[in-house]
């Protein structure tokens, strides 16, 4: 029986791998493009979401890592080394487990959602709690892959990236030319470094007639890329785009201006706000992080902002599973409803009659 093979064997005679780079795959990418019937009404536009948090570990991580760990252990890696708010970490603890090397994670200490941190322990990873932000993670992982046999698969590992913009191989394959506008959240930069990668080489391969604007959002107290400069104590709720130094900055920053997108700023009250409506209203329950761009839209529809008649695409890049502690905090008005085990009791406490 055919079974999506994961993106190093769909799309990997599109990547620059060295030569004789193994697969260590988990299956990954092939992940479904939900159309949005609330968005789209509500901005008479049509709106799709690329949930990302279908991948195997429960977001977009995999995509790069995949290709990362495979071309670490085609070189002889034994080790691999990634700074991560979480979702890096899990993923490359799941790849290094199945490639059979040790995965070393370094995380700002009581910043990562519990889920992430589950996945990085279960899967068998050294994790290291640091005092101290990503950005000083990232800072001690690139030095200990400098000084120590551990190579680094954060996402200036540019085969990080490789894998990465295979999302936008996908969505052109389903809608047949790329859309107009792409929207995304946007922490360390790199998914929408890589995401417009992939739009570009589609393009030039023939496979889309044109590149979609970039509107990348970052969360309001971590937004250096909407100032222009680093922001040396990045704070939202939104932890996993939590960074005030983007590795992929210049990468990025070409994005938007090649594009003519935009990086802009949404505070975490919106965000919180959007990934609770998303998920009551389609169906898709994507963590704090990956709201952000749905509260953007919501943003500029507010604002007045048209999108009408535009296609959209909403790359929401992880499970709400991953942090249901955030998730939960947003209902100030929770409570139980016990009954005895009746059924009449049941259906008086539902209100059915
Ligand atoms: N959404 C989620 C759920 C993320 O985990 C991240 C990044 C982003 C968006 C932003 O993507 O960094 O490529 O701009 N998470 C990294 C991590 C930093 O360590 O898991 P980006």
């Amino acid at each position: 029986a055919h079974q999506w093979r994961g993106v190093l064997e769909e799309y990997g005679d599109r990547m620059s791998l060295p030569e004789g780079t193994p697969t260590i795959t988990l299956r990954e990418g092939g992940t479904p493009m939900v159309d949005s019937r609330w968005l789209s009404g509500l901005l008479d536009a049509e709106v799709w979401l690329k949930v990302e948090g279908d991948n195997p570990t429960g977001s977009f991580k995999d995509r790069g890592m995949t290709v990362a760990l495979s071309v670490a252990v085609g070189q002889g890696a034994e080790a691999v080394v990634c700074a991560s708010t979480g979702n890096t970490s899990a993923s490359m603890a799941a790849y290094a487990a199945k490639a059979g090397i040790k995965p070393l994670v370094l995380v700002p200490q009581g910043k990562i959602a519990a889920g992430k941190l589950a996945q990085a322990i279960v899967h068998g990873a050294q994790v290291i709690m640091v005092r101290g932000n990503f950005d000083d993670c990232l800072r001690m992982s690139r030095e200990l892959a400098e000084h120590y046999p551990v190579a680094l698969v954060n996402s200036v590992n540019p085969m990080r990236l490789e894998g990465q913009k295979t999302a936008s191989f996908e969505i052109v394959d389903f809608l047949g030319d790329a859309p107009e506008l792409h929207v995304l959240p946007v922490g360390n930069a790199g998914n929408v470094s890589a995401y417009w990668k992939g739009y570009v080489e589609s393009e030039k391969a023939g496979a889309s007639s044109r590149r979609p604007r970039m509107l990348g959002w970052q969360a309001a107290g971590a937004a250096p890329l909407v100032l222009g400069e680093p922001v040396a104590h990045p704070e939202t709720v939104a932890s996993a785009i939590r960074i005030g130094n983007p590795a992929s900055w210049h990468l990025a920053v070409a994005a938007r201006d090649e594009s003519e997108g935009s990086f802009r700023a949404i505070d975490d009250d919106a965000i919180l706000a959007a990934q609770r409506e998303l998920a009551a209203r389609d169906g898709v329950f994507v963590e704090p992080a990956s709201a952000a761009g749905v509260a953007g839209l919501l943003r500029d529809h507010a604002d007045g902002v048209s999108y009408a008649g535009r296609q959209v695409v909403v790359t929401v890049t992880g499970h709400g599973l991953k942090d249901i502690d955030t998730a939960l905090s947003t209902f100030t008005d929770l409570v139980d409803t016990v009954v005895d085990a009746d059924v009449d009791a049941a259906a008086a406490a539902a209100g059915l009659r």
